[in-house]
């Protein structure tokens, strides 16, 4: 299975996680070491000093530079030695590889292409606007990034391992479309409002209409919005970044809107989302287990598969229009599908 395109910005760890000691991560099975430099700006250098390669993040951060734990040799925030303790001077170029770094919406990102980023990382959906309670989530997954995007964007499972939490046992027939561009897969489901469920009743006022639509967004992002009328508006939004290949960090936001009560929704449903992101957590923990076990994945999709297949695609074959995509040209053409799946 093709992993997801490294020429695009992922998170790497959370603003609050990076204080004044150099902090180690994992993305696209890569060691990085994130430090701030003097300004507090973020910056991301390959974990591994150029000398005897003792990863960095063993050592300190000292007068804006980051230094080895092991002779001191120190580098900026670009990743260039400035200092080799033992030496008068450095002798010619000598560094380790930086990536570009931004800090947004409470997250440190990283490029992980070798091409200079053509945009800003893509903002999560109204996080710190008026009338929106925002709060986030970090979970490591034992799952790789598209199981764990395929399973946040799949309906037919919640009635399993959610039993009761999001809908009734009673399955019935959901009409949704399912558009696919060269950055998104969009499923429209036309569905009536579940009175049955845990949510529900905690959630939604008599009568609402219900607009849901899943999103998967390149490179790695998935996106749920339950919308009931203008005023109650619900936003699940997580961003995958590959550790390895059966290790993923999970960053979400969720975004709601209600009414007046956000702070007291969120009483409620702050606990809730924890709970399913933990029932996730251990299905995808046993799914990995259970697919290595019985000798790699052999997996049988049906159409009410409705997006992992596709993210596989776009993430085998870039089609021309994708962000990040250098092939430019004319964009691909849209496909649009009606499907009616049971859940
Ligand atoms: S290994 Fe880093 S300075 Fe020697
Ligand atoms: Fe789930």
């Amino acid at each position: 299975m093709s992993p997801p395109p490294r020429e695009h910005w992922y998170i790497a760890a959370r603003s609050r996680d990076l204080g004044r000691r150099p902090l180690a991560a994992t993305v696209l099975g890569a060691p990085v070491v994130l430090f701030r430099t003097g300004d507090g700006r973020p910056s991301a250098l390959a974990d591994r000093c150029a000398h005897r390669n003792l990863a960095l993040s063993r050592g300190r951060v000292v007068d804006d530079r980051l230094e080895c734990a092991y002779h001191g040799w120190r580098y900026d925030g670009l990743g260039a030695c400035t200092l080799i303790p033992s030496l008068a001077e450095v002798p010619g170029r000598i560094g380790v590889p930086a990536y570009p770094t931004v800090e947004a919406d409470g997250f440190v990102w990283i490029f992980g292409g070798q091409t200079r980023p053509a945009g800003a990382p893509r903002p999560f959906p109204h996080l710190g606007e008026a009338g929106w309670t925002t709060f986030a989530m970090k979970n490591r997954f034992e799952a790789g990034a598209l199981a764990c995007l395929e399973n946040f964007l799949d309906c037919p499972h919640t009635a399993y391992v959610h039993r009761g939490w999001f809908r009734s046992a009673r399955a019935k027939d959901v009409p949704a479309r399912v558009t696919c561009t060269a950055d998104e897969v969009r499923v429209e489901f036309d569905e009536k409002p579940e009175r049955d469920s845990v949510l529900a009743r905690l959630l939604l006022p008599r009568g609402s209409t219900l607009q849901h639509t899943d999103r998967f967004l390149m490179p790695a992002t998935s996106r749920v919005d339950y919308a009931f009328g203008p005023d109650w508006h619900f936003i699940i939004t997580s961003q995958c970044t590959p550790v390895t290949d059966e290790v993923t960090d999970v960053y979400t936001v969720v975004s709601f809107r209600a009414r007046r009560i956000g702070t007291l929704v969120r009483l409620y449903f702050e606990p809730l989302c924890r709970r399913i992101m933990r029932q996730d957590l251990d299905v995808l923990r046993a799914q990995t287990g259970d697919v290595r076990r019985s000798g790699g994945p052999r997996f049988t999709s049906v159409a009410s598969d409705l997006v992992g297949p596709r993210i596989a695609r776009l993430w085998r074959e870039p089609r021309p229009g994708a962000s990040g995509s250098s092939s430019g040209g004319e964009p691909a053409p849209v496909e649009t599908r009606e499907v009616v799946i049971r859940y």
